[in-house]
């Protein structure tokens, strides 16, 4: 385990683990949340449970999220659809600028990226018309959606929920919030051999995940990662249901509660959860039958909750010991290093 001054937990202003004990879903009241792929799964669960909080949710899909938003709206919510593809900066632009004026405060508390789809069609592993005199190019449309849409998503973040600073009004109950949710997978933890894109993308979120939560602080930034299981929604097609035949698939509700305890509680910052099926389990993750007395059902767990301390810890120690190395080598090797960059586009052409 790490010394403490190697840890770098405190730093970068990470939350202590996670109580997963009752929670007040309150906490959303008065925030305005963009969700992209809002219309369907997870984002339909978020929209219809937050508004009901009293959020104001902006629903932003390619596909129509019309009907939802009029549906919250009748039930008494807000809502409001706003047409993007994620896959285009314009679109995403566009969608941001939308969402503030639809703001009560024209501010932006949250974005969720979690528009998504799997991958389809031609198989990465298995290139073909390679003996073309141009081969195809390949389609890459998963990391279109699920990673460029992303990173379009979170830059446009760090750029509205800073302005997230003084709301023009306050009416008791709310306080101002800067949050990113990122969606990834338990495909960002584990290899996924068949959905090459998809695994590939989804472990790029956890990079995204992993690289700003040591730096989002400093804009007031705090940004938080869902990695559910197979889960039960209209991403999942027939043929991946059939893999998982006999096998244990999760329920949406139980990713729709997770995300609420990361957007209710402002003070949670750098954690991630994994959702699966809901399971009785020992302490040691032993599965007991469904009727065993008093243990709860758990469908949600926290996952590189200490990662901090032991690879960062590693990080830094290695980044102290090239400060070491420099230390040692003093100003001689400053103005050695100094002459041979000068020197390097003669000495390289040289060698060639
Ligand atoms: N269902 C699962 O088993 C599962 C597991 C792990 C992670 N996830 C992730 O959760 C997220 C939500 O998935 P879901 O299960 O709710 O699926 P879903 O298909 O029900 O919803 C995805 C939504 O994204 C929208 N979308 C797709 N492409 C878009 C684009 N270019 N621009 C804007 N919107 C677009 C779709 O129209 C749809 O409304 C995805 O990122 C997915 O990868 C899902």
């Amino acid at each position: 385990m790490a010394k403490d001054r190697n840890n770098v937990v405190e730093a970068v202003r990470q939350s202590p683990p996670l109580d997963m004990g009752p929670y007040d879903p309150a906490g959303v009241s008065g925030k305005t949340i963009i969700i992209t792929g809002g219309a369907s799964g997870f984002g339909e669960g978020f929209a219809r449970n937050w508004a009901a909080h009293g959020a104001n949710v902006i629903i932003a899909d390619i596909s129509n999220g019309q009907p939802l938003a009029e549906e919250i709206r009748k039930a008494g919510g807000t809502a409001h659809y706003v047409r993007c593809d994620v896959t285009n900066w314009q679109s995403q632009v566009d969608m941001f600028r939308e969402a503030v004026k639809l703001s009560p405060r024209g501010t932006i508390d949250a974005v969720v990226c979690n528009a998504g789809i799997t991958d389809s069609g031609n198989s990465f592993t298995d290139p073909v018309g390679m003996d073309k005199e141009e081969p195809p190019k390949p389609v890459f449309k998963t990391i279109d959606v699920n990673l460029i849409g992303v990173m379009y998503s979170t830059h446009l973040a760090m750029h509205w929920l800073p302005l997230n600073e003084k709301p023009k009004n306050n009416p008791g109950g709310y306080s101002p919030d800067r949050h990113i949710l990122l969606i990834g997978s338990v495909a960002s933890l584990v290899p996924i051999p068949l959905l090459v894109q998809y695994g590939a993308s989804k472990h790029a979120v956890l990079g995204l995940f992993r690289s700003l939560r040591a730096t989002s602080f400093v804009k007031g930034i705090r940004i938080n990662l869902l990695c559910p299981y197979f889960i039960d929604t209209p991403l999942i097609p027939p043929a991946g249901r059939s893999l998982l035949l006999g096998g244990a698939m999760g329920k949406p509700n139980d990713v729709v509660d997770a995300g609420t305890r990361l957007m209710a509680d402002s003070t949670i910052h750098g954690r991630a959860l994994v959702i699966g099926p809901s399971v009785k389990i020992d302490d040691e993750w032993k599965l007991l039958p469904e009727d065993t007395p008093d243990i709860d059902n758990v469908a949600v767990w926290e996952v590189l909750g200490s990662d901090f301390i032991e690879v960062d810890a590693f990080t830094r120690r290695f980044v102290s010991m090239l400060n070491a190395v420099e230390r040692v080598r003093g100003w001689y090797g400053w103005g050695y290093d100094l002459v041979r960059m000068l020197a390097y586009p003669v000495t390289s052409r040289l060698r060639r």
